[in-house]
């Protein structure tokens, strides 16, 4: 079964029809797991092996502009990912600043890339072989070096233009399933909060959806901690399915997922900080310790990264309650409660703190 499929059978007579308006806006927040999606069982779908459930980061996410243009071929003005030396010019256009910025101002990625591959496969799935072409302003307001996932922001947010554009009106489930196949982790982004991405059994996918779970924390924190602005060695994507493949310790993540994500229903639901920080941090960790098992062994940890690592033990063993989550990333993400916020930002200078449910 192929992507096409999938948008054929969510489209239903929907499936191909033209545009209903020339343009059409959205945003979607970024998400952080806290029970973290590692491997596939299907990867042309990004069908997950597990479950999973994150927080979105309100306000910080991606913002999709799309307009249909009278060219044949797309234009994709875009903000990240952060640009290489020696990129050629092409399809995907970057525009640090492009309220103001001319044309020569932007730089522009070779139509090789393989973000920009990634996204004009993404709406080929939508279009008809040779039929409009668009111009696309994506905009991420998260830092870009924080390795946060801007792909999983990024396809929520274009799908919902997309919705808009074509006026699908689909379901918030539906939108997650043709999310999730342009990026796993952006099946999550369509909601905003507490979120939980279903793995589900079937071989179309079409039970391998997120919802969005009641509950709220509005005192829940979340600090960025970037030790490193470099890009990964090595993407989630090609990582995970090289765990899946020869890690021996990743036929028990399976029972360490579903642990942990009832610890963490739990935890959300009794507003038990010290449960939720404890089963992130080890959901973790168990996951960076799948990879290290992988041959070759993958290890995104950079000194610095363990430093902080060891730093935020010893404030625990302290007796100041906060906790970490890692992604494919050098970077941590500290998890703490409003009333730790004054001695966190002292503690962390250069920390970037985000409130999940402040806009909710
Ligand atoms: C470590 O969603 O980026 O952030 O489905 O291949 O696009 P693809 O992978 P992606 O992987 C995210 C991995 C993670 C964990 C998570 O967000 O759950």
């Amino acid at each position: 079964m192929k992507k096409q499929d999938v948008v054929q059978l969510v489209l239903g007579k929907q499936y191909q029809k033209n545009p209903v308006c020339s343009f059409a806006k959205s945003f979607a927040p970024t998400n952080i797991a806290l029970c973290k999606y590692w491997g596939k069982r299907n990867q042309e779908l990004n069908l997950p092996i597990t479950s999973s459930l994150s927080v979105s980061l309100a306000h910080k996410g991606a913002t999709t502009e799309i307009k249909v243009n009278d060219k044949d071929y797309d234009v994709i003005y875009c903000n990240f990912p952060p640009l290489k030396k020696g990129d050629k010019r092409g399809i995907l256009i970057r525009h640090p600043e492009r309220s103001e910025g001319s044309p020569a101002q932007q730089e522009i990625l070779s139509a090789d890339s393989p973000f920009a591959k990634k996204l004009i496969e993404y709406l080929n799935l939508f279009r008809t072989k040779d039929s409009h072409f668009f111009d696309i302003y994506l905009e991420t307001n998260i830092p870009i070096a924080a390795g946060l996932a801007s792909s999983a922001c990024g396809f929520a947010a274009m799908i919902q233009a997309l919705n808009h554009l074509y006026d699908w009106q689909l379901s918030p489930q539906a939108l997650s399933i043709l999310a999730r196949l342009g990026s796993g982790s952006a099946s999550r982004s369509v909601f905003s909060g507490f979120v939980e991405w279903h793995m589900g059994d079937k071989i179309d996918g079409m039970d391998s959806y997120a919802e969005l779970l009641p509950d709220v924390w509005p005192e829940l924190c979340m600090g960025l901690l970037i030790v490193s602005d470099q890009e990964k060695t090595i993407s989630s994507r090609e990582a995970m399915q090289l765990t899946v493949e020869t890690s021996s310790l990743y036929s028990v993540w399976p029972k360490q997922v579903k642990k942990d994500l009832a610890a963490l229903k739990q935890a959300i639901s009794a507003q038990d900080f010290i449960l939720l920080g404890q089963t992130a941090e080890t959901n973790a960790m168990s996951m960076h310790a799948t990879m290290l098992s992988a041959c070759p062994s993958i290890t995104y940890y950079l000194p610095e990264t363990l430093v902080l690592m060891k730093k935020i033990w010893q404030l625990r063993k302290e007796g100041l309650p906060v906790y970490f989550t890692q992604d494919a990333g050098a970077n941590l993400k500290l998890l703490f409660e409003e009333k730790q916020l004054k001695i966190v930002s002292e503690l962390f200078p250069k920390i970037e703190i985000i409130k999940p449910f402040s806009s909710l």
